[in-house]
């Protein structure tokens, strides 16, 4: 049977309420500084960021699936977009200062499922893999299986996903964000995305141990927020939600995060969020239309903007 291959970034297929990007509560409000660099993120970083001065690093490179995108082609022979990998990964790693984070999403194609694992593994040259996440674009919860879960009243299934026509693979419904540290034994603030507990009849003892949060684990549901119009809502075949370099952000720990860079920045995603949170960032991107895009997003957030060619 002909398979399509499945668009990782797909148009939601049901409609989901946009999640809500929390403040900072950690941090005083302050203008974010957001240094916008129009080039290659391999030219023009080692003239504009210095060794070990950033804090974290929230990026999703291109992963050479065929992806259409405006001027970059996703289709570069195996060996090459690893090697090319390996040099991008060597730079964010002399950035990266010793206590930060980088959070890299990757996705795959189903007929090439280990193609995640080969970036992570080009990563391990320079840092230590310290988590695992799984990003989850949508789920399906049978009700059987939770029981008399307080809320579900039958069988739900949340998220946007494109499904794949095959009898070979399964929809795709997530991807992976590798956490690499130089260490693997960076401190996190993981109740700052911590889940409220629901059983509230030891609620005392949790109170005292996590004030009533639990770790929220490696799996993450982020679906898409909800567009009317493609083209002019997201115009990029693969960005990631908002909330997604939020969470990173927040587990990393928001103190002291001096600068956080993205060096395919794409719409900006991950500098609205830096702008959302008072952090200032760097961010890198080949193509002027997504930069332009980014322009326009961050002019509605409260930041000073400064580009660069
Ligand atoms: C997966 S997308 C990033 C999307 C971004 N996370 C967002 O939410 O919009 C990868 C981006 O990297 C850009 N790119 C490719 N090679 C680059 C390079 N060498 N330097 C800077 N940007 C590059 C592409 O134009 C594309 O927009």
């Amino acid at each position: 049977m002909h398979e399509l291959q499945p668009d990782l970034f797909a148009e939601p297929e049901s409609q989901a309420a946009e999640p809500a990007l929390t403040r900072a509560p950690q941090l005083p409000s302050r203008k974010s500084h957001i240094e916008l660099v129009h080039g290659d993120f391999l030219e023009c970083a080692p003239a504009r960021v210095a060794d070990g001065s950033i804090d974290v690093i929230v990026t999703s490179p291109p992963y050479n699936i065929g992806i259409n995108y405006s001027k970059y082609q996703d289709d570069l022979p195996r060996a090459e977009y690893l090697n090319w990998t390996d040099r991008w990964a060597a730079e964010a790693a002399r950035c990266l200062a010793p206590g930060g984070s980088l959070f890299l999403n990757v996705g795959v194609r189903p007929k090439e499922p280990w193609g995640a694992w080969e970036v992570a593994g080009v990563f391990r040259r320079h840092l230590m893999l310290q988590n695992v996440i799984h990003w989850i674009k949508s789920i399906a919860i049978d009700k059987r299986d939770v029981g008399k879960y307080p809320g579900i009243t039958q069988d739900v299934s949340v998220g946007h996903y494109k499904p794949i026509n095959s009898d070979r693979y399964v929809n795709d419904q997530h991807e992976y964000i590798f956490h690499f540290t130089h260490t693997g034994e960076v401190e996190l603030d993981r109740l700052a995305i911590g889940v409220p507990y629901q059983d509230t009849t030891n609620i005392r003892r949790w109170k005292s141990a996590g004030g009533g949060l639990h770790c929220r684990g490696n799996t993450w549901f982020l679906p898409y927020p909800t567009i009317k119009e493609r083209a002019k809502d997201r115009p990029h075949p693969a960005s990631f939600p908002p909330a997604l370099p939020e969470r990173c952000l927040r587990l990393h720990g928001l103190v002291g995060i001096r600068r956080v860079m993205d060096p395919f920045l794409g719409l900006g995603t991950t500098a609205v969020a830096c702008a959302r949170l008072g952090l200032d960032a760097i961010g890198f991107e080949l193509d002027e239309t997504y930069l332009a895009e980014a322009r326009t997003r961050l002019a509605h957030e409260a930041c000073k903007v400064k580009d660069e060619t």
